[in-house]
C-alpha cells in the first residue's frame, strides 16, 4: 500500500520547493534519458546496492530514498530482498507521483513525502536501516553537508549503512576548475543529448554542483561519527563522480 504525503497547497511548501519542481519540469526528461542510456552509471549503483543488501540485509529492513526521483532504481534493488518498509523523500510532487506510479503492486509499505531531504533525516531518528542518496547532496556547500551527514548518522539504527553517489572533484581543485574540466569533456560524455538539452544540463550543473575530493567525502563521513567509510565505485575515466559507503 502507497501513501502518497504532498502539502495540501503552495504555502505550506518550502520556498525552494518552486526550485526543484522547475528542475523537474525543465531536466527529468533530459535525466531520465542520459539514466536510459546508463549515463550516471545507475545499473552499477544498482548492482552495489543489491549487493550490500544481500551480504548485510538477511534480515527484515526498511530502505529511506532521499532525493527519490521516480523510485525506479530502489524498486530494482529492493525485488526480492527482506525490505518492509520503503520511505521516498522528494521535493518535487511531480516526481512522486510518478514514484507512485513505480512502486504500485510492491509486497511493502510506501510511503512517499514532499520533503527536504534535510528535514526529512531530521525527523526520522534511529529509524532507518539503509538510506540512499543518488546525485543531491552535493548541491549543499560543505558546511551543510557536514550537517547533513551527522543528522544522516543519527537517522541510522546501529548497524545502519547510508550510500551515496555524488560529483567529485580533484584535491584542490576549485568549482571554476572542476567546471572548466569538464565542460568539453561532458559533452563528449553524453552525446546522446541534444545541444540544447546539453546546455540545460550544463547550466545546472555550473551554478549547483559543489564536488568535493573523494578523500573529503571520507574525512566529513568519518568527522560525522561514521565507523567506517569507503568509496565503493568511481565512474570510469577522470574524476567525476563516486559512490561512497557509510556504515554507522
Ligand atoms: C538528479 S535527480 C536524482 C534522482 C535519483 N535520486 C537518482 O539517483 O536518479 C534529483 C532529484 O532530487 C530532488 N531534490 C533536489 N533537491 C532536493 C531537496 N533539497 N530535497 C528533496 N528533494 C530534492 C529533485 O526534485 C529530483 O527529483
Amino acid at each position: 500500500m502507497t501513501q502518497l504525503h504532498t502539502h495540501a497547497d503552495g504555502t505550506a511548501a518550502p520556498a525552494h520547493a518552486s526550485e526543484a519542481l522547475d528542475m523537474f519540469q525543465y531536466e527529468w526528461g533530459i535525466y531520465q534519458k542520459l539514466v536510459r542510456a546508463n549515463g550516471m552509471h545507475h545499473r552499477e549503483l544498482g548492482q552495489i546496492l543489491r549487493r550490500l543488501i544481500e551480504t548485510r540485509f538477511d534480515r527484515p529492513f526498511t530502505f529511506l530514498d532521499l532525493a527519490c526521483g521516480d523510485a525506479s532504481l530502489a524498486r530494482c534493488v529492493l525485488k526480492g530482498s527482506k525490505v518492509t518498509r520503503y520511505d521516498g523523500i522528494d521535493l518535487s510532487r511531480p516526481a512522486l507521483e510518478c514514484a507512485a506510479d513505480v512502486m504500485a503492486g510492491v509486497s511493502y509499505a510506501v510511503t512517499l513525502s514532499e520533503e527536504d531531504i534535510h528535514d526529512a533525516v531530521l525527523q526520522r531518528p534511529q529509524s532507518c536501516d539503509i538510506i540512499w542518496c543518488g546525485f543531491s547532496i552535493h548541491h549543499l556547500r560543505r558546511d551543510r553537508k557536514r550537517e547533513m551527514l551527522a543528522s544522516l548518522h543519527e537517522a541510522l539504527k546501529p548497524g545502519g549503512i547510508f550510500v551515496c553517489a555524488e560529483p567529485i572533484c580533484r584535491t584542490g581543485e576549485t568549482r571554476a576548475d572542476f567546471t572548466k574540466r569538464w565542460e568539453s569533456e561532458l559533452r563528449r560524455r553524453f552525446s546522446i543529448l541534444t545541444d540544447t538539452e546539453y546546455a540545460h544540463l550544463w547550466n545546472h550543473i555550473r551554478t549547483c554542483d559543489y564536488p568535493e575530493p573523494p578523500e573529503d567525502w571520507i574525512a566529513m563521513g568519518e568527522q560525522a561519527g561514521f565507523s567506517r567509510v569507503q568509496e565503493l565505485f568511481r565512474f570510469p575515466g577522470d574524476l567525476f563522480c563516486s559512490a561512497f559507503l557509510f556504515e554507522r
